[in-house]
């Protein structure tokens, strides 16, 4: 007999270990490593951060709310380094994976542990594009195609910090034409805000002096349970998305805006994200597991900011420290990520390692190579327009 649980809602979801059907995997089982901490977590010492990388200073800012959740972000790559929240039991955890160290990251910037992805989140197949007629190569670091910015994206570059407050960290950076093959001087303004409803907002602002494209997001790597706790495979996950942009064997999208239903990326109720990983699914296997765009479904009445529409996206619960987490976002797509490519070969906070799916990320943004898809909503940012969207993740324990 399948196993419920009850969720935030109040709607029943299998857990991994007993949902039949559909290609289903054979039990997680949680071990040691698996258990929920009774000690609270700390933050990585910010004199660890103090340093000069490319000839301009490197430090962690820290931003706090009355509600004990403390995010801890660094102007090398703009990263969230730590986000420590009260689970079930008033036990602070750190749920996003990160390095103790300015010196890890630089090290090791490949990971984008936490990361703001510039100038375009995601695959560009080929890594060329045309606009108004002219062809741009970019440089290819993903085999035959550019992801996530480039070598140098803006996860490896040092930003400019201004903090404002004890809620709100500004972070700019200058991106110069031509860099990593894109065209236009770019000024990009990432602004991280901690608000006393335990809420993370991630607001991004640009302009060019030149024709180009954009895709900005941050790819934190969460673990609900705590970073470096075990496998993310039993935390459950809704995905508000009747469908998504099916890929190739390289992840770049073929075009096609396919729908959910009937296949194992039907995350519409909320159902453990291992319970069919594992299932006989072609894009399963381009994927090897999760690594995909879904378009999130059009405004369903929640949440208004400034105007601009935040749409309900994800919803996700840590099975062991009950830690709730709401993505809301104005961009058009998410990408889903269950941390396929980690290998248990970086060193986190704390002595702990990246394993093997022990995280996962929803990467709100457009859609994987949109310049070279026309039908798919535009990247292109032009001389005299804003770019303007936000992002906010918003934290429960129950
Ligand atoms: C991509 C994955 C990639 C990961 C880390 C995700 O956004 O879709 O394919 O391995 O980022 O770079």
């Amino acid at each position: 007999m399948n196993k419920v649980i009850f969720f935030s809602m109040g709607i029943a979801i299998c857990l991994v270990t007993a949902c039949g059907g559909n290609g289903a995997e054979k039990p997680v089982p949680a071990t040691a490593k698996d258990a929920v901490s009774t000690t609270a977590a700390v933050l990585p010492d910010t004199a660890a951060f103090k340093d000069m990388v490319d000839g301009q200073p490197t430090a962690l800012y820290i931003l706090k709310n009355k509600n004990q959740v403390t995010a801890a972000i660094t102007n090398y790559g703009a990263r969230l380094v730590s986000l420590l929240v009260p689970d079930k039991n008033g036990v602070r955890t750190d749920v996003v994976l990160g390095y103790d160290s300015i010196g890890e990251y630089v090290h090791r910037p490949e990971t984008y542990f936490g990361a703001i992805v510039g100038r375009y989140g995601n695959r560009i197949a080929k890594g060329k594009f045309k606009l108004e007629g002219k062809e741009y190569t970019l440089v290819k670091n993903n085999g035959p195609n550019s992801l996530h910015g480039g070598k140098k994206g803006f996860g490896a570059v040092v930003w400019t910090a201004q903090q404002l407050n004890d809620h709100t960290l500004q972070l700019s950076y200058l991106s110069k034409d031509g860099e990593e093959g894109y065209p236009g001087n770019l000024q990009v303004k990432v602004i991280y805000t901690l608000t006393d409803s335990n809420q993370l907002t991630i607001s991004y602002q640009a302009t060019t002096d030149k024709a180009t494209v954009l895709n900005l997001t941050n790819h934190a790597y969460f673990n609900l349970n705590g970073q470096g706790s075990g496998t993310i495979l039993n935390h459950v996950l809704e995905l508000n998305a009747d469908r998504y942009t099916p890929v190739d064997s390289t992840l770049i999208p073929t075009g096609e805006i396919a729908p959910v239903a009937g296949t194992p990326l039907d995350f519409r109720t909320p159902t453990a994200i291992g319970a069919r990983i594992g299932a006989d699914h072609i894009q399963l296997k381009y994927g090897k597991g999760y690594d995909h765009n879904f378009v999130i479904n059009p405004f369903q009445g929640d949440m208004i900011k400034g105007g601009h529409t935040l749409m309900p996206t994800a919803t996700v619960r840590g099975d062991l420290s009950g830690i709730v987490m709401k993505v809301y976002t104005e961009e058009p797509g998410v990408q889903f990520y269950s941390g396929n490519f980690m290998q248990g070969i970086n060193p986190l906070k704390g002595g702990k390692k990246d394993d093997y799916r022990s995280a996962f990320c929803l990467e709100t943004q457009h859609f994987p190579d949109s310049p070279n898809h026309p039908d798919f909503p535009s990247t292109e940012l032009k001389p005299g327009q804003t770019y303007l969207t936000s992002t906010v993740y918003q934290f429960s324990a129950k």
